[in-house]
């Protein structure tokens, strides 16, 4: 059977569908409210709640197409790509679930009609291999006996990863969270392709590909390595797509299936190439489905988490067209190709092609410009090197300061017999590392060590005051039962009118009290999945697990938290109806002092639109719209109009939050009960984040009115200062501004005239080599075109010699080279341009009697100018 990607995933989807199952979107590939994982690795992590029992839906069996990337974190393919026939960093999970409803023997069933039925993909029976986790006896026999595999071709497989649960039978998620033993099918793709069957010592090879996992979940890994039961066992499959696809066309590798096939003949368009078996096609095809798929998601570019994967990704894909002779961007024109090749799940890449196009673009020209400028950085200290080794800390530099890629840097070293200081270049690394680490909050580390099960209850929308129970209390990363005076620790409480940081709103401050003065400041707040913990010192007395406690927060902040909060959302609604339905929030971060905005918007707003902007804001303030909060089902509230993130997840029920008939939105945070009580809102700044991302930062209140003054005051001190009053202050700066200019211009002449007045000065200076005068000198502060006079006015003076004068003007370095006619048969004035271009990255030209060059590096000048003298020496031979 001959089948195209777009059938076989369909074909799948309608399967599980006709044996009861929901058929649910694909989740975006950024998973929300997860810390545990960087991207969207799995069909199941869309439903990881459902299966912890910490949110019920509607129905027990699910089936999905989920797009995945494994390019970071704990599942990660990066390096494989372009060297195995199966990996991928982008790839489609199959997959279905059942929630509590059906276990091993169904999923096994069911996998197996799947594959094997005529009906439906008719894989031959005796190509197909499965494993089971060594201990799962029940697992084996449904194989055995239920479904007759002959037992020869049941392998067991233990913990074969070097510890307790780590096996290649038994799967989780991440470090922390929903796991449990595995099934996994493999397909024999025959004897004329390398590789062993699972579990022996050549299965890394591509003979026997792992077609489909059968997950059986039943533990919540803890972050100690506990295993706690799940509230009901539970099954999570997963099919990678192409892999699947590969098995039912008939072909090997999943790069000759049809959207593989065609994506590379785009791919070999673009660059330029015609052999399609080239590696570099493959990672680029590879590469630009989930570079573009990222970036629909909302990810962008640049040097911090999943974004920085994003970038390593370009680049990557970058540096592979690069070596292929690539010198512009490329990889944007293929976003065209891939909507076409991908079709209707490439829906939301369309829907956005342009920005995906442009920040693609932008990245890449930049990743170019970095290659050329690293490789002239590079080709300076080779051409500096002493020995035959390159240091490590200096490539650590390049890569880290540049972003040149140290396999690049590798590459070339080799091609010219250099060899490279791997392990300076590693101890550099980690120095940085350790850097990072240091900067790193107690609440990251907190989260990555802490998965809590404990469920708390947020009742701070109507109270800020509580009596609650504590039902957990940590210190240094320890539950512990009691707290003492001086100790810091984190406090989860039953019931809480603490808002826990989220959705950009800061977390509240306060107290916990007990009735025996026992006092414990809260200084921040968070939440650990369905927990909330509180963070602070205990000042005063002791709390034991179990007493009752008055939570109260701090009221004047929360206050003002939510003012700012309410203020964030007129500011959308405000930035939609001034710039247009393309602004989405893209974060935010709202604190008792500030509101910060990011959107995405592809150039800068003007002075006129941010004028316009808070006026627009302050005009609904005005208006005194009523603020009111109602929860619904999703659907009914995108019905209604609210803006739901692409990026997120939501559950079925969400909390929506409108201000009148200005703004709806999903939204869990806190506010104010009308916008008058917001009182005035004033912006600080606009600037762009990253490519296609604005921020807005802003005030509001009290302290928008604070600013106000402040601005009025320094106004008028200004005033004092230049004497005048503030409707004369323009007119008066700007006299002052030509003033100084002028001035400026003045000395700037008089400078260059003092110059060329002393050049003749500078004759002394000359030194003789081998018989040649030779002069050299770095003239300061003058503009670059005065060393041509200066040159012409030392000619004059000496009638046989090599004349250099250099200057560094605007952070760049000029030099001029004169060499007088008698001496041009042995020097020419270009074979020193050479010499020093490179010093000083630069390049240069001219005449054997008469050079310049103009470079970037000048911290470099001084040297290269005090080397002229050897360089003439051993010219002189
Ligand atoms: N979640 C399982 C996997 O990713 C099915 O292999």
């Amino acid at each position: 059977m001959h089948k195209s990607t777009i059938e076989i995933r369909q074909a799948f989807l309608d399967f599980f569908k006709s044996k009861g199952h929901e058929v649910i979107a694909s989740s975006s590939l950024v998973p929300t409210n997860d810390t545990t994982i960087l991207f969207t690795n799995a069909g199941m992590n869309q439903f990881k709640n459902i299966f912890l029992g910490q949110e019920k839906r509607k129905y027990s069996r699910a089936t999905s197409a989920q797009r995945c990337v494994r390019a970071g974190g704990k599942h990660n393919d990066l390096e494989k790509v372009g060297y195995t026939a199966r990996h991928h960093t982008f790839f489609e999970m199959l997959g279905n679930f059942s929630f509590g409803d059906y276990f091993k023997k169904e999923a096994i069933t069911f996998a197996w009609e799947l594959l094997t039925s005529p009906q439906w993909f008719n894989l031959p029976q005796e190509r197909l291999l499965v494993t089971v986790y060594s201990t799962d006896h029940e697992s084996f026999d449904i194989w055995e006996k239920d479904i007759g595999i002959p037992s020869i071709r049941i392998i067991r497989i233990g913990d074969n990863k070097g510890g307790p649960y780590a096996s290649d039978n038994f799967w989780q998620m991440s470090e922390t969270g929903p796991c449990g033993p595995c099934s996994e099918i493999f397909f024999d793709h025959g004897e004329h392709i390398a590789g062993g069957p699972p579990g022996s010592l050549s299965a890394d090879g591509d003979r026997y590909v792992e077609i489909w996992n059968l997950v059986f979940m039943q533990f919540n890994r803890q972050s100690n390595g506990n295993l706690l039961l799940l509230p009901e066992p539970s099954v999570d499959t997963g099919m990678g797509l192409e892999r699947i696809t590969a098995v039912l066309q008939n072909v090997h590798s999943n790069y000759n299936i049809d959207i593989f096939t065609q994506l590379i003949q785009s791919v070999a368009q673009v660059v330029g190439i015609t052999d399609f078996k080239n590696i570099s096609l493959h990672v680029i095809a590879d590469h630009i489905r989930s570079c573009a798929f990222l970036i629909a998601d909302g990810v962008l570019p640049s040097n911090e988490n999943r974004s920085y994967v994003l970038r390593r990704l370009i680049r990557r894909a970058v540096r592979h067209a690069y070596n292929l002779g690539v010198r512009q961007g490329f990889l944007f024109k293929l976003v065209g190709p891939l909507i076409q090749i991908m079709g209707a799940v490439s829906h939301e890449i369309q829907r956005q092609q342009n920005k995906v196009e442009l920040t693609l673009k932008t990245e890449e020209e930049q990743c170019i410009k970095i290659l050329e400028r690293g490789l002239s950085i590079l080709e300076g200290e080779l051409n500096q090197l002493s020995d035959d080794t390159m240091p490590g800390e200096v490539l650590f530099r390049l890569y880290d300061t540049f972003g040149f890629p140290m396999e690049l840097a590798e590459d070339i070293c080799y091609q010219r017999n250099l060899k490279i200081d791997k392990s300076g270049f590693m101890h550099a690394m980690q120095i940085q590392r350790q850097k990072a680490r240091n900067a790193n909050t107690f609440h990251t580390e907190f989260i990555e060590r802490f998965y809590l099960t404990e469920t708390s209850e947020f009742q701070g929308y109507q109270f800020l005051m509580l009596r609650a129970v504590i039902i957990l209390i940590i210190i240094n990363g320890k539950n512990v039962d009691t707290i003492h005076t001086g100790q810091n620790g984190v406090i989860v409480l039953g019931t809480t009118p603490f808002y826990p940081e989220g959705g950009g709103q800061i977390g509240d401050n306060g107290t916990l009290e007990s009735c025996h003065n026992a006092n414990f400041i809260v200084s921040d707040t968070k939440r650990y999945s369905q927990a909330i913990g509180h963070h602070g010192l205990l000042t005063n007395g002791t709390l034991h697990v179990g007493e009752e406690i008055v939570a109260r927060v701090c009221e004047e902040r929360r206050k003002c938290i939510c003012i700012n909060h309410s203020a964030t959302h007129l500011l959308q609604a405000a930035l939609r109806l001034l710039l247009g339905q393309h602004v989405q929030q893209k974060g935010s971060l709202i604190n008792e002092k500030i509101l910060r905005f990011d959107f995405s918007h592809d150039k800068a707003i003007t002075q006129k639109e941010i004028h316009q902007v808070e006026m627009i804001v302050n005009q609904q303030i005005r208006r005194n719209l009523l603020i009111k909060t109602d929860t619904m089902e999703l659907e009914e509230a995108i019905s209604r109009g609210a803006m739901a993130l692409f990026s997120e997840t939501y559950g079925q029920y969400v909390r929506v939050l409108e201000m009148g008939d200005f703004s709806i939105e999903l939204c869990g945070g806190t506010h104010v009960e009308r916008t008058g009580n917001i009182g005035l809102f004033c912006i600080l700044s606009e600037s762009g984040t990253a490519a296609g991302v604005r921020r807005i930062e802003a005030i509001t209140g009290e302290e928008a009115l604070l600013h106000i003054y402040n601005q009025k005051k320094k106004l008028s001190e200004i005033c004092q200062l230049v004497k005048t009053n503030p409707s004369q202050i323009q007119k008066k700066i700007t006299t002052l501004i030509q003033h100084t200019d002028t001035l400026e211009k003045n000395i700037k002449k008089l400078h260059n005239q003092q110059a060329i007045h002393e050049s003749r000065l500078l004759i002394p200076q000359a030194i003789t080599i081998k018989g040649v005068t030779l002069l050299v000198k770095n003239v300061k502060n003058i503009e670059p075109k005065v060393l041509h006079i200066m040159i012409d006015h030392l000619k004059n003076h000496c009638n046989s010699a090599i004349i250099v004068l250099g200057t560094i003007a605007n952070s760049r370095v000029s030099l001029i080279i004169s060499v007088s006619t008698d001496l041009t048969n042995r020097i020419k004035a270009t074979d020193l341009v050479q010499y020093l271009a490179h010093q000083v990255s630069g390049k240069g030209g001219g005449s054997p009697s008469l050079a310049h060059v103009g470079g970037i590096n000048f911290t470099a000048l001084p040297m290269a100018l005090s080397n002229i003298k050897l360089w003439l020496s051993d010219q002189l031979r």
